[in-house]
């Protein structure tokens, strides 16, 4: 079976984050993003996957290359303009050859896509939509079903008026290749504004299924730092986390440390339930304190009495001495100075430089 994985977008919500990476290649827990998309399929026995590329394409091709490293067998569809997310599937064609599944890539879950292709199949679908349920069903695809499964409506974006449901498209999908002649060549297309309202007018055979658990798109800075402190919480299904493979420091099993990291004297680690992981080739300085739940990439220098509570630090940034993180994201190669502060909702550019006493 192939996935088409959807990674054109230029992921504007996630900004800064995304002006020089693509939201797929963000590093989740000092992974790239698409790695656990990659996890859950290969879970379910499908190693094949075409990458719908069009932001910054080179970068996926550097970090998966043709996907061996991985288990996988990548190829990548290049979209000189970006098509849409119906236009990106329709290039695709040529290389369907039955059913196939459909992913965007900004979705972490733990999706059963064994249970979802049997649905599929049971129904005899010629598309099926996984839904999950959101409290505020204004930021996606709504989708009302009958008793039995057939999708009656699909509306992106809504507004609060037009909610009668909190299930939403959860962005995965399986499609009979036929569905693909509802969709013209070489044109912009949106799936969610045009193939699922044009399947419900011609009433072909569309379904929606609940996928129960775990799902967040990580589509804004938010929840970007929200999908960390989840998986670093336990809250994802075991291939999801993030210590397969790598040894657990023998210091506690609140901390995970990668290769080659130097710990100063006296860290405190976060309480129970807490976790910090510290990535390879970083230096913790004497007295830093970790709570609640931090992720510190590779490559970076937390100084002598730091104190990091719930946040995310992306590679090779130095967090000076006594400076202070709350619920933040500071990006890759920053400069945080001495005794800085950044507080909650805080979201430091990768690149940028921090004076001394700096409050954010
Ligand atoms: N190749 C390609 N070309 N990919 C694209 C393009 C394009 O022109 N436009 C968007 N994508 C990719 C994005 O990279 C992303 O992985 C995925 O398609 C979805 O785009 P988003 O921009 O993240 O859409 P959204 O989050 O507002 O809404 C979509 O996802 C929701 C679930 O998170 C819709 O599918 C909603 O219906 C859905 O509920
Ligand atoms: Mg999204």
């Amino acid at each position: 079976m192939l996935a088409i994985i959807l990674i054109g977008g230029q992921g504007t919500r996630l900004r800064p984050f995304t002006c020089s990476r693509p939201k797929p290649l963000l590093p989740l827990v000092n992974r790239p993003f698409l790695e656990y998309q990659f996890e859950v399929l290969k879970a379910h026995g499908i190693k094949d996957v075409v990458l719908c590329t069009s932001y910054l394409p080179g970068q996926f091709r550097k970090v998966f290359g043709d996907g061996r490293r991985l288990g996988m067998r990548l190829s990548y569809v290049h979209e000189g303009r970006p098509l849409g997310t119906g236009g990106a599937v329709r290039n695709c064609a040529g290389l369907v050859r039955g059913p196939f599944l459909v992913f965007n890539g900004d979705i972490l879950s733990g999706i059963d896509l064994t249970a979802f292709l049997k649905a599929h199949r049971d129904r005899r679908a010629e598309a099926s939509i996984a839904l999950t349920r959101v409290k505020d069903p204004t930021l996606y695809g709504l989708v009302e079903t009958d008793d039995d499964g057939r999708v009656r409506s699909f509306l992106e974006k809504p507004s609060w008026d037009e909610i009668r449901t909190n299930t939403i498209n959860a962005g995965a999908y399986v499609f009979e290749p036929r569905v693909l002649d509802l969709i013209p060549e070489g044109a912009v297309h949106s799936l969610e504004r045009g193939l699922f309202p044009r399947l419900l007018e011609l009433r072909r055979r569309l379904f929606g299924w609940v996928s129960p658990g775990y799902w967040m798109d990580i589509g804004t800075v938010e929840k970007y730092l929200q999908a960390h402190l989840d998986i670093l919480g336990g809250l994802l299904p075991a291939p999801l986390t993030p210590f397969g493979g790598r040894k657990k420091s023998p210091a506690g099993p609140r901390q995970a440390c990668g290769r080659k990291v130097r710990l100063g004297r006296e860290i405190t680690w976060p309480e129970d339930g807490g976790t910090a992981v510290v990535g390879d080739g970083s230096s913790v300085g004497d007295f830093v304190r970790f709570s609640g739940r931090v992720c510190v990439g590779p490559g970076c220098v937390i100084g002598r009495g730091a104190s990091l509570e719930d946040c995310v630090v992306l590679e090779h940034t130095r967090v000076g001495e006594g400076a202070s993180l709350k619920r933040c994201v500071v990006g890759e190669r920053c400069r945080v100075g001495a005794n800085s502060v950044v507080a909650a909702g805080g979201a430091v550019a990768g690149g940028s430089v921090l004076g001394p006493h700096s409050s954010l």
